[in-house]
Parts: C-alpha cells; sequence; structure tokens
C-alpha cells in the first residue's frame, strides 16, 4: 500500500500523477505481451497435437491391424494396405512379419504357410531376413523356429523348411552337398530334440546311434562325425523352443505316435518229432517299441538287441478272434501267400529274414488292443510327410559323390 504524503507541492503532485499513469501504461503493455504470448503458446501447442493426433490415430490403425491379423493374417495385412499403413510387396510384408511386433506366432506361420503363389513370395522373403552366416544347423533352426510357429500340415512344413534349407545352403556354402542333406538333417535334429527331451519317449538315441541314423545322406557321403556330435550335443544341453508351445509339439503333429509295452506274439514252431511232424503254435511274451514305422520287438525289455524288427509299410491291421483275448493281426493286403518282410534274430545269433504271412498279437487288456491298434494305424497310414522325407533320403542317398 502506497503512502502518499499530503504536504506535496503542486508540482511534485503533478510528477506522481505523471508517474502513476506510465505505470498504468506499462502495465497494460505487460498484460498485452502476456496475451500475445499466450496466444502463440497454445498456437504452438495447437501445432503439436495435429501431428501428435495424426500419430496416434495412425498408431491406433496400426494395432487395429495387428489385432485382425491375429485373427484372420489374410484380412490383417489387407486391411493396413488399404490404410497406407502398409505396402503392398513381398519385401515390406515380410519385414513386417519378421519385425513380429504385436503378432501372433502361430498367425504369422498360418500367414506364410499359405499356398497361394504371394504368400509364397513373402515366405521367401521372409526366410532371406534371417541371417544364418556362421551358425551352425542347430542355432540356425533355434533362430528360425522362434520367429513364427511351424503350422501342422505337412505341405506347408515341407515348403518351409525346404526354403529354410535353401538359405542355410546360401549363407554357408560348402557344409552340405546339397539343400537335400540339409533338409534331411534339419529333421532328423527336430526329432532328436523330441527323442530326448520329450518324457513320453523312452527311447533316448545316444551319439553313435545319431551319427549312424545319418549315414549316407550327404549325397551319398557321410557328414563329418564332429558336425553331428556338435549338434546333437547342442540339442542335449538345450531343447529347441518353439512359440506357442502348448505340449503339442511338432513331432507329434506328423510324426507316428510311439508306444511300447509288454504284447504275447503268437509263434508257430516246426516240430519234427517222430513221424508226425507239423507245426504248434505258441504265445510269447515280448516286449514291442512302435517307432520309425517299424515294430520292434525284444525278449527284455533291457536289450539292446531286437528279436525281431517288422517294418510296417504296406502292411494292414484287423482284429481277430482267437482263443487269446484282444487279438489283432499284420497282414499284407490282398494277398494270401507272400511272406511279410520282417527280420529276426535266430538264438544263435543269426539274423535271418521271418518266415510269417501274418502276424497274429494279444494284448493284455482290450483297451490296450484298441492304444495299440491306433497308433499302428497311425503309423501305417500313409503320412504325406513321411513319404516326403523319404523320398528325399533315397535320392541323397542314391547319389553318387564326386
Ligand atoms: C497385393 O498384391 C497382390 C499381387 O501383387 C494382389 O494379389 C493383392 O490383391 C494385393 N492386395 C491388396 C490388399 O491390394
Ligand atoms: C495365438 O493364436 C493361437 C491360435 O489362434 C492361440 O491359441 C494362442 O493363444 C494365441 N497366442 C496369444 C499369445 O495370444
Ligand atoms: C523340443 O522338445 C521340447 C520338449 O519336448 C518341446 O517342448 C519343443 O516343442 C520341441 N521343439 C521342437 C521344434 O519340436
Ligand atoms: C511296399 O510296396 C511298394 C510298392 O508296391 C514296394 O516298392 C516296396 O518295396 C514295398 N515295401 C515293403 C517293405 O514291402
Ligand atoms: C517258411 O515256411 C514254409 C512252410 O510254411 C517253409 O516251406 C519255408 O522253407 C520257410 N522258409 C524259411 C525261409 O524259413
Amino acid at each position: 500500500i502506497l503512502h502518499v504524503p499530503d504536504d506535496l507541492t503542486p508540482e511534485e503532485q503533478q510528477e506522481l500523477e505523471n508517474i502513476r499513469r506510465r505505470k498504468q501504461e506499462l502495465l497494460e503493455d505487460i498484460q498485452r505481451l502476456k496475451d500475445e504470448i499466450a496466444e502463440v503458446t497454445s498456437e504452438i501447442e495447437n501445432l503439436g497435437s495435429t501431428e501428435e493426433r495424426k500419430n496416434m490415430q495412425r498408431n491406433k490403425q496400426v494395432a487395429m491391424g495387428r489385432k485382425k491379423f491375429n485373427m484372420d493374417p489374410k484380412k490383417g495385412i489387407q486391411f493396413l494396405i488399404e490404410n497406407d499403413l502398409l505396402k503392398n510387396t513381398s519385401d515390406d510384408i515380410a519385414q513386417f512379419l519378421y519385425k513380429g511386433e504385436g503378432l501372433n506366432k502361430t498367425a504369422i506361420g498360418d500367414y506364410l504357410g499359405e499356398r497361394d503363389e504371394f504368400n509364397i513370395q513373402v515366405l521367401h522373403a521372409f526366410v532371406e531376413l534371417h541371417e544364418f552366416t556362421d551358425l551352425n544347423l542347430v542355432q540356425a533352426l533355434r533362430q528360425f523356429l522362434w520367429s513364427f510357429r511351424l503350422p501342422g500340415e505337412a505341405q506347408k512344413i515341407d515348403r518351409m523348411m525346404e526354403a529354410f534349407a535353401q538359405r542355410y545352403c546360401q549363407c554357408n556354402p560348402g557344409v552340405f552337398q546339397s539343400t537335400d542333406t540339409c533338409y534331411i538333417l534339419s529333421f532328423a535334429i527336430i526329432m532328436l530334440n523330441t527323442s530326448l527331451h520329450n518324457p513320453n519317449v523312452k527311447d533316448k538315441p545316444t551319439v553313435e546311434r545319431f551319427i549312424s541314423m545319418n549315414r549316407g545322406i550327404n549325397d551319398g557321403g557321410d557328414l563329418p562325425e564332429d558336425l553331428l556330435r556338435n549338434l546333437y550335443e547342442s540339442i542335449k544341453n538345450e531343447p529347441f523352443k518353439i512359440p506357442e508351445d502348448d505340449g503339442n509339439d511338432l513331432t507329434h503333429t506328423f510324426f507316428n505316435p510311439d508306444r511300447e509295452g509288454w504284447l504275447l506274439k503268437l509263434a508257430s514252431l516246426m516240430l519234427i518229432v517222430c513221424s508226425t511232424g507239423g507245426r504248434v503254435k505258441t504265445w510269447k511274451r515280448r516286449w514291442f517299441i512302435l517307432t520309425d514305422n517299424c515294430l520292434y520287438y525284444f525278449e527284455y525289455t533291457t536289450d539292446k538287441e531286437p528279436r525281431g524288427i517288422i517294418p510296417l509299410e504296406n502292411l494292414s491291421i484287423k482284429e481277430v478272434e482267437d482263443k487269446k483275448p484282444n487279438c489283432f493281426e499284420l497282414f499284407i493286403p490282398d494277398n494270401k501267400d507272400q511272406v511279410i518282410k520282417a527280420c529276426k534274430t535266430e538264438a544263435d545269433g543269426r539274423v535271418v529274414e521271418g518266415n510269417h504271412t501274418f502276424y497274429r498279437i494279444s494284448a493284455p487288456t482290450a483297451e490296450e488292443k484298441e492304444e495299440w491298434m491306433n497308433s499302428i494305424k497311425a503309423a501305417i497310414s500313409r503320412d504325406p510327410f513321411y513319404e516326403m522325407l523319404a523320398a528325399r533320403k533315397k535320392k541323397v542317398s542314391s547319389m553318387k559323390r564326386h
């Protein structure tokens, strides 16, 4: 509060009056400046928020596109293209999938697995984005199988693994004789992963068996043992991780379910006793293992060598009545006297061809009979993937190396 003395001269009063007026004017100037600043500031702010709003709008649409993609990959991609959020080229779409931000890897796998020509181009562009140089096959597979979820269909898996094998060989020339070799070994590794890490698979292959399983796959020659040993150790130490792992691991979707257990097997013995030689039937208790499209049987669960091997290729299975309960039979359809291609080990250790036109087997319970029959049926049924793989194996092992 300004204290004004009342004994001022008129000149002094006039001076005071002038000061007050100037002060008022200054205050008004300040207010005007403040208003102007406020106006400019608000303009600047508004300017920013239009940009921001545009950005936010765009981000919202991208998020919507991702959601759509996760529900229906084709529709999601279409939405993004129509809204100028993605260019319609295989390279741009591949980039988008490879980055994978906010995308469900099952949906990525579904999109890449489509048979459409354009999707196949995207698949190839996608695989090209992977850098495999100087990675061993297991490291490359880890990276590849983590970037999307491999779909369950044989044809799709075939295309994807073919693209993978081509890219791997392109990044690492000279490691394999051909992409077929890389392809086959990739599957051997995926199978090995399951054998070693799936608790339901009892039969755990040793490194020696893994090496011998992969003989001749390098265009007729063998792969270096060191290489196979390294790959084996790598998988043994750390299983493959796959995205969206729901416990239903890959191998289960396209390879035969394995099973093992005690069954009774009918054997007929030739008796040459006195004058009345003849065949007599006996039931032998054997430990059966169903794996690799073959039925193996052992005398004891701990035996290393099977007593017999029955390849299931070309065989059929049916239920039969017998005095023994829960029986089924393996036989060659439309054929009466042809002997089933199989082998067995004689008591003296010789391996001889079997002499069965059928195999009759009895399970301990009706339930087990059902389970065995289903597993064997699944193994026998023409698994298209199994056949594709078998065809490639034949091709590479029959090739002559130069
Ligand atoms: C993107 O291009 C492909 C072929 O170049 C065409 O078949 C497809 O309809 C296009 N998609 C969209 C959403 O425009
Ligand atoms: C991805 O999609 C699959 C199949 O639609 C679904 O089962 C899975 O839960 C989804 N994953 C996530 C993380 O949403
Ligand atoms: C490897 O094995 C583990 C354990 O069974 C399984 O969770 C995973 O899906 C397997 N990976 C592949 C690629 O099969
Ligand atoms: C199964 O049948 C095919 C075609 O008849 C034949 O080439 C193949 O050798 C057979 N396999 C066995 C194990 O008998
Ligand atoms: C198979 O059994 C038949 C009789 O059923 C016999 O004549 C034949 O010699 C046997 N073959 C072999 C290889 O044991």
